[in-house]
């Protein structure tokens, strides 16, 4: 049997999630398979791209030390899953690791199906949210497990954080999107978590990020503070954009859009670097491109461009694909 969860690049939306703002994140032709047999009474993994072989009897509980250390987001999701079965697999991927384009979330998807999971798409990803925080300890947000259990092919998956309500949104075929990988990062030990702190922070002082306005910003004194609720606010009104320019074909305004947040990631919410910022530059400058922004929790991994479908540029154009789903 197999399972297949795709990748996501996320178009727009970034740092929102988790205080239940708007995203645009697409489902993309790179994916995780895991092929396995149900038989014995363990769950046993080995996998084509990281060493050592996972095994883990059912009804352990989650076990933080456990080698080889991919296994911890199976330990993790087996540990909230009912009643999950034994199956001895192979685990294969086309997910660069570490790159921003939720290789750890499909990993998660496609063992929760492997082990039986028949949960529908919001509370798959709700439970595979949590394994993410179980394996890793980093506070991350619902959108990537959401986008990757419940795209729809040919669309972008935009998600109302609070409510979970996802819309499919067709993405034009007359433009491209290509990602372009700059540098490794990991989410674990970066200052992701001191940006959920800092969002909870403002929203102490103004309440939710989702129902403030710019206007609000002024009634916080700490600078760090406001410049992050600056972001969210801001972003969440892009999302809206985008999506209508996209929508209406106006590629220069929705490329224009995404550079603009990747101004305000750079500016205000300090998840850029000089290496983004000057391959944004490179990517925006080049001949085709309506816009580019770094793309992912930050701090490294990928650059996202939306492109005329002429333009010459380096990176992986890449096709929006649907949700993860066992394959017959
Ligand atoms: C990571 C997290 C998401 C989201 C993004 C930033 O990908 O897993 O939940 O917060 O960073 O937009």
């Amino acid at each position: 049997m197999r399972v297949i969860a795709p990748g996501r690049v996320n178009l727009i939306g970034e740092h929102t999630d988790y205080t239940g703002g708007l995203v645009f994140p697409m489902a993309i032709d790179r994916w995780t398979t895991i092929d396995y047999d149900i038989v014995g009474t363990e769950i046993v993994l080995d996998s084509a791209d990281a060493d050592g072989t996972v095994s883990i009897a059912l009804g352990q509980p989650f076990d933080a030390t456990m080698t080889p250390s991919w296994g911890k987001y199976v330990g993790a999701v087996a540990s909230l899953l009912q009643s999950p079965r034994a199956i001895s697999g192979h685990v294969s991927t086309t997910i660069p690791v570490g790159a921003g384009l939720s290789s750890s979330a499909a990993l998660e998807i496609a063992v929760a199906l492997a082990l039986g999971c028949k949960l529908p798409s919001s509370e798959l990803a709700l439970l595979t949210q949590r394994a993410e925080h179980i394996a890793t300890g980093v506070p991350t947000g619902i959108m990537d497990q959401l986008c990757i259990a419940s795209a729809r092919d040919g669309h972008g998956t935009m998600i109302d954080c609070r409510t979970l309500e996802v819309k499919h949104v067709p993405i034009p075929t007359d433009v491209k999107i290509v990602v372009r990988f700059i540098a490794h990062r990991t989410l674990v030990g970066s200052a992701y978590a001191d940006r959920v702190a800092q969002c909870a922070a403002a929203e102490s002082i103004i309440g939710p990020l989702r129902d403030a306005s710019l206007a609000d910003v002024a009634s916080i004194t700490d600078v760090t503070i406001a410049s992050r609720a600056r972001h969210v606010i801001s972003e969440n009104a892009r999302v809206v954009s985008f999506a209508a320019a996209l929508a209406g074909g106006d590629y220069s305004v929705a490329g224009a859009i995404m550079t603009d947040s990747h101004r305000s990631l750079a500016e205000d919410f300090a998840t850029s670097n000089e290496q983004m910022n000057s391959a944004v530059h490179d990517m925006c400058a080049t001949p085709g491109v309506c816009g580019a922004r770094m793309t992912g929790g930050g701090f490294g991994g990928c650059i996202v461009a939306l492109c005329e479908p002429d333009a010459v540029v380096d990176g992986w154009h890449v096709q929006p694909v649907g949700a993860a789903h066992h394959a017959v």
